[in-house]
């Protein structure tokens, strides 16, 4: 897992090869739709965080058995699984594909796979083998690269390139950072802030790579909605005592937000153990966005041997999903 953690730039950048042979043109949608779960929808998330304040139509990222309404034959659907098993990612393909809309699928294989072969639909094939958080390039970059094919938006790709060259440049320093934050979670509770729509998806990566790779309990929240609730619970600090803070920002996190912040580790002085504040670094969204994914990464990775658990196996996703089949 460290070494599939390390090697993000080189898949993006393999990612982006595997794109040019899949072409999927057509008008540009009403609205887009990404149909995926854990690891397959974080993908969707983070360019859902990047297009916040950019894309004309609606974006919705679907983790769920079933459709919003405003999914339509106008509207561009994703369905992302990685091992193309996942039951609510097929459902939710399955009505998509019932209402006429533009569906493309991102896969290693699985019935997904079949059923977009049998009916001749864009599908991206992503290697196999990978645990499905391991293929967050394989699983992104596709997405990217459609919304350009269709005109929503432009430059995605040439940004994804500049993100790789970044990562390569800083990831040795990154390790380093990620050994000394993960060694101050050990055995607290981390909790993880958000500063812009940016970030959120970060966030979320954050806690679920902390989850999956090292196996812990992790929350997040983001800000400035915090602020009309979360801070009102920051007052039990008996509860928090052992727990650390990491709060993510970046150069365009609204400076009456990032005043929030200040004004809310005053008022909670003493309540947390510890708080890390992290910068995304790079110019254009997807560096910044990529390059606090990839320390968040390395943090699992490094908390995980602390802690002497295994990074790779999923347990209990496995024999959950175990108990599902066949089941209805
Ligand atoms: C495992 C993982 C999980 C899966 C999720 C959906 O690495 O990250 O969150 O991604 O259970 O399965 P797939 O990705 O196969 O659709």
């Amino acid at each position: 897992m460290q070494q599939l953690v390390w090697e993000l730039p080189e898949q993006l950048c393999n990612a982006l090869c595997r794109c040019r042979d899949v072409v999927v043109s057509g008008e540009v949608p009403l609205s887009i739709a990404v149909a995926g779960m854990g690891g397959s929808a974080i993908g969707g998330d983070i360019i859902g965080g990047l297009l916040a304040e950019r894309c004309p139509v609606p974006f919705r990222v679907v983790r769920d058995y079933r459709l919003p309404a405003f999914v339509q034959a106008d509207t561009l659907f994703f369905a992302v699984s990685y091992s193309g098993n996942t039951e609510e990612t097929l459902a939710a393909y399955d009505q998509a594909t019932r209402r006429g809309c533009r569906v493309v699928v991102v896969t290693s294989g699985g019935k997904l796979g079949g059923l977009a072969e049998r009916r001749g639909q864009p599908l991206f094939q992503v290697p196999a083998g990978l645990p499905p958080r391991a293929a967050l390039g394989y699983l992104l970059v596709p997405l990217a690269a459609v919304l350009e094919q269709v005109g929503v938006v432009d430059g995605l790709t040439s940004q994804i390139e500049r993100a790789a060259g970044l990562l390569r440049r800083c990831r040795i320093k990154w390790q380093r950072q990620a050994k000394r934050i993960a060694k101050s979670l050990f055995e607290r509770l981390p909790i993880v802030y958000s500063t812009s729509r940016l970030l959120d998806p970060v966030a979320d990566r954050w806690r679920c790579q902390l989850n999956e790779n090292a196996k812990v309990m992790c929350h997040t929240a983001v800000f400035p909605e915090h602020n009309h609730n979360e801070i009102v619970g920051m007052g039990s600090p008996e509860s928090l005592r052992r727990s650390v803070l990491l709060i993510l920002y970046d150069r365009f996190t609204h400076p009456r937000t990032a005043r929030r912040v200040a004004q809310t580790l005053e008022i909670a002085r003493g309540t947390f153990e510890r708080a890390h504040r992290l910068k995304t670094e790079g110019r254009v969204p997807f560096e910044r966005v990529l390059s606090l994914c990839m320390l968040g990464d390395m943090v699992s990775i490094e908390l995980a041997r602390f802690r002497r658990v295994d990074p790779l196996p999923v347990a209990r996703i496995d024999s959950l999903k175990e108990r599902m089949r066949g089941k209805r």
